[in-house]
């Protein structure tokens, strides 16, 4: 397609696997860095997810995106639209829609297969619009300000809520790096989960179909293959819920007995009963969110909720980067 270009930015795997295991080892509270769930196959279940109905978020937001209005009046036309963490493009799509004569799309995604899947998808349905498929962490920062470049009408989009996937510390370091990518004067419209009755929130991260538990599994699975770990899922089980006290969802993989997993050389022990933390989903309130936005060097300009007030979309402006 002459539309659509890749660039592959994905670091080497032996500097990952050292961190996998250091996080395996840790006495305190094991861990698995979240971005180890969206493989390929956790990329799909992901999407499942997305679609289920006791997921609310991806529903809510989609509600949001319908007021085309309200985008239309608060970003640029001619926009370059860079999205962060790319999955589906059902919410880009809606996006662009809204906007008048968008120009470029940049999807940065950290599962490959999947960004290219959609990227293709999508370059075939807006031959117009120039496509430019990253594959990368969001943290490589330098090398995704040469591919984005410093021009005017950079709007940037982080759908889904990914920000309450980072601690608020590193989530306001994940927003100012967005703001240099970015650049100043430039957008971001991003999408965040807000504080709501608890058992809705935990319902969402425990299904009833089990695929929240499928896809938190998945992430061993994908241990195993990038590492030969012998991690078995069945002796593993799926735990999320509300910390009140941190405001977040927490998403756990118990140990269903104790056993000892091989990773590499080494030996890691688990008690019956001790957990894998593998990912938190920070619900904000508006003014909290807001509070954030601006104390990571944005302006905020609007923000609109769907009809419950379960989700919300803030536009931001880049004052300082
Ligand atoms: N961004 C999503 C969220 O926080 C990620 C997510 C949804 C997730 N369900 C999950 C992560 C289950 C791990 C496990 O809502």
């Amino acid at each position: 397609m002459e539309n659509l270009n890749f660039y592959n930015l994905k670091e080497d795997t032996v500097l990952e696997d050292k961190e996998i295991i250091e996080n395996l080892e840790s006495s305190s509270q094991k861990k698995i860095n979240s971005k180890h769930l969206y493989d390929e196959i956790g990329s799909k279940l992901f999407e499942k997810i997305t679609n289920l109905d006791d997921y609310y978020p991806t529903r809510s937001e989609l509600e949001i995106l319908e007021k085309k209005n309200v985008f239309k009046k608060n970003l640029p036309e001619s926009a370059s639209v860079i999205e962060f963490g790319s999955g589906s493009y059902k919410k880009v799509k809606k996006l662009l829609e809204a906007l008048n004569n968008p120009k470029e799309y940049i999807p940065i995604d950290i599962s490959y297969e999947f960004l290219k899947t959609n990227a293709k998808a999508f370059a075939k349905k807006f031959p117009k619009i120039n496509v430019k498929a990253v594959c990368a962490d969001f943290n490589q920062i330098q090398s995704l300000k040469k591919i984005v470049q410093h021009k005017s009408k950079n709007l940037g989009f982080f759908p889904g809520s990914t920000i309450g996937n980072f601690v608020p510390d590193e989530a306001q370091k994940l927003l100012k790096k967005f703001a240099k990518i970015l650049g100043k004067d430039n957008y971001l419209v991003i999408g965040v989960d807000i504080r709501k009755d608890k058992k809705l929130m935990e319902k969402a991260y425990n299904d009833s179909q089990g695929v929240t538990a499928e896809f938190n599994k998945n992430i061993l699975k994908g241990i195993n293959k990038k590492t030969g770990a012998k991690f078995k899922t069945e002796y593993f089980e799926h735990f999320a819920y509300f910390n009140d006290d941190e405001k977040r969802i927490e998403m756990h993989l118990i140990s269903k007995k104790n056993q000892i997993v091989n990773i590499s050389n080494k030996k890691i022990r688990f008690d019956k009963g001790e957990t894998i933390h593998t990912e938190n989903s920070y619900k904000y309130s508006i003014e909290e969110f807001k509070k954030l936005s601006i104390s990571s060097g944005y302006k905020v300009i609007d923000f609109v909720t769907d009809k419950n007030k379960y989700f919300g979309v803030f536009f931001l402006k880049v004052i300082q980067t």
